[in-house]
């Protein structure tokens, strides 16, 4: 899909769908005025009878029948003026988007007058537009694809394309391309995404200028002494891995960041077994790693001044008859022990290794990402991630860039005083803790394992994977946290 910027009008622009912003209670705008005249005032009988207002998340759709350029309208209401947001303008995209396959359009015209932050605005148009396409279509015997969109064109009169409105556009288009790896990683079958698939797959998305890709075997993860990462192999026929990717820019680095990402490909609980409900949807407890490599794979494209390691260590969390029991102890790398009461607390083992090499290349920033407890789904529900961070300022900047990508990020607080209901009675910590607060002491235990280096955690449990379809996502893998980083990274 190409994105084009036009200086015209509603009523002259020729195209398959024409789509209109409307607040609510102003349906006098000259654009639809002008069309409306065009029409022979038809358009306003329309909005009377279907009483069409305007509200946000309302739509009219309206069939032109040639009388002007323009074959379909839509009308898309956009609500108060004073609560629209980028992602009133990314939710519009989406719902064009829709249209355009409801109605066959391969041609989108969006009347495109935002009262602030135009550049804002016009990434996210071409966000939702984008996103709301995406299909996982690979396993259907007939699946019906959405009709491919050849052009979006932002339009109005007087509109004038500046290098920063090309910008946003541009960095909207280099990144979704990443969201949408992601989301195949995640929607792959469990027993397709293995760890070595994932290798695979990372050497085969991270290439291009700055971008180089390692990947550990077993062998190597032994010498390396990734205990936890062993650990939770154990009771798999399948091999682990420990992806390495890095990218390194073409001038200086400013800053040295590294994205850590849960790459549990299922999680059963091993021998703390799920029940089998909880365990449908357990392929997505990669989708950290996902983020991270469908990150890392468009920045050979966003080129950061920034120098980005992704550390993922992947395996799947199985009960085979070698599988670590609960009361094993763990011994990692800084030296510290966990022991494991609950082999299905799995993600903090692994990411313990990770965390722990990564903060010995002592980065800026460390983030990691994590589908780690279901705790923080009951706290956030499951269209917010919580974030839990040492550093005040990272948090706050990860925050704002979250809300500008239309993601959701909630601050949640690592409680000292709760470390110890993680004293162990024969290691340094155990890796399960009362009924409680089970998402602050996860967090507790990673951030034993990252020195005192600025970082975050955010646990994205819940918005990783849409159990139904939502505007900019059909049900499965979201591709969550991508979006956010990619904004992290250039901004910083
Ligand atoms: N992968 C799960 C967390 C999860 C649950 C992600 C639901 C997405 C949806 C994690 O490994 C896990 O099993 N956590 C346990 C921790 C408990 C044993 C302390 C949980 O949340 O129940
Ligand atoms: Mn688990
Ligand atoms: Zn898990």
């Amino acid at each position: 899909m190409e994105t084009r910027f036009r200086d015209t009008n509603a009523d002259v622009i020729k195209t398959d769908l024409l789509v209109l912003p409307v607040e609510e209670k102003k349906l006098e705008g000259p654009a639809i005025r002008a069309l409306n005249r065009r029409l022979k005032g038809k358009l306003s009988e329309q909005i009377q009878k279907s009483k069409f207002t305007g509200a946000e998340g309302s739509s009219l759709s309206y069939s032109t029948a040639g009388t002007v350029p323009a074959s379909h309208l839509l009308l898309v209401g956009f609500g108060k003026a004073n609560d629209v947001t980028s992602d009133t303008w990314r939710r519009a995209g989406a719902r064009a988007r829709k249209e355009a396959s409801a109605v066959g359009a391969q041609e989108i015209a969006f009347f495109f007058a935002p009262d602030k932050d135009p550049d804002d605005a016009a990434g996210a148009v071409v966000e939702g537009a984008t996103l709301a396409s995406y299909r996982f279509n690979k396993y259907r015997s007939n699946s019906s694809n959405p009709t491919a969109l050849k052009s979006l064109t932002l339009f109005k009169p007087g509109l004038k394309r500046t290098p920063s409105l090309e910008r946003s556009v541009r960095r909207a288009e280099q990144t979704l391309p990443g969201v949408f790896l992601a989301r195949d990683l995640v929607n792959e079958p469990p027993s397709v995404t293995t760890a070595r698939f994932l290798g695979e797959q990372t050497q085969r998305h991270c290439r291009g200028r700055g971008l180089s890709v390692e990947v550990w075997g077993k062998k190597k993860i032994e010498a390396m002494n990734l205990a936890g990462l062993l650990a939770v192999n154990r009771g798999s026929h399948e091999e682990p891995r420990f992806i390495q990717i890095h990218y390194q820019p073409s001038g200086k680095a400013r800053k040295k960041v590294a994205l850590i990402g849960k790459g549990i490909t299922f999680d059963s609980g091993g021998l703390s077994l799920k029940p089998a409900k909880s365990m449908e949807t357990m392929k997505l407890d990669m989708a950290g790693g996902a983020a991270v490599i469908g990150t890392m794979s468009r920045l050979s494209d966003l080129r950061p001044d920034i120098e980005v390691t992704g550390y993922i260590p992947a395996t799947d969390n199985l009960p085979g008859g070698n599988a670590q029991k609960p009361g094993d102890v763990i011994r990692y790398l800084n030296g510290k022990t966990i022991e494991v009461l609950n082999t299905d607390a799995e993600g903090r083992l692994i990411l313990a290794d990770a965390l722990a090499l990564a903060a010995k290349q002592k980065p800026d920033y460390m983030i990691n990402l994590a589908t780690l407890t279901g705790a923080c789904m009951v706290a956030l529900g499951t269209g917010v991630a919580g974030i839990f961070s040492n550093h005040q300022a990272l948090a706050d900047n990860l925050m704002r860039c979250a809300r500008d990508a239309g993601e959701k990020l909630w601050q949640l607080p690592l409680v000292k005083e709760y470390r110890e209901a993680l004293k162990s009675s024969v290691a340094d910590m155990k890796n399960v803790a009362g009924p409680h607060g089970g998402a602050i002491t996860a967090a507790l235990i990673l951030q034993e394992f990252v020195d005192d280096i600025p970082w975050a955690h955010l646990d994205i449990a819940g918005p990783a994977f849409a159990e139904t379809d939502t505007a900019i996502c059909a049900k499965g893998g979201t591709g969550f946290g991508v979006r956010t980083l990619v904004r992290f990274l250039l901004t910083l």
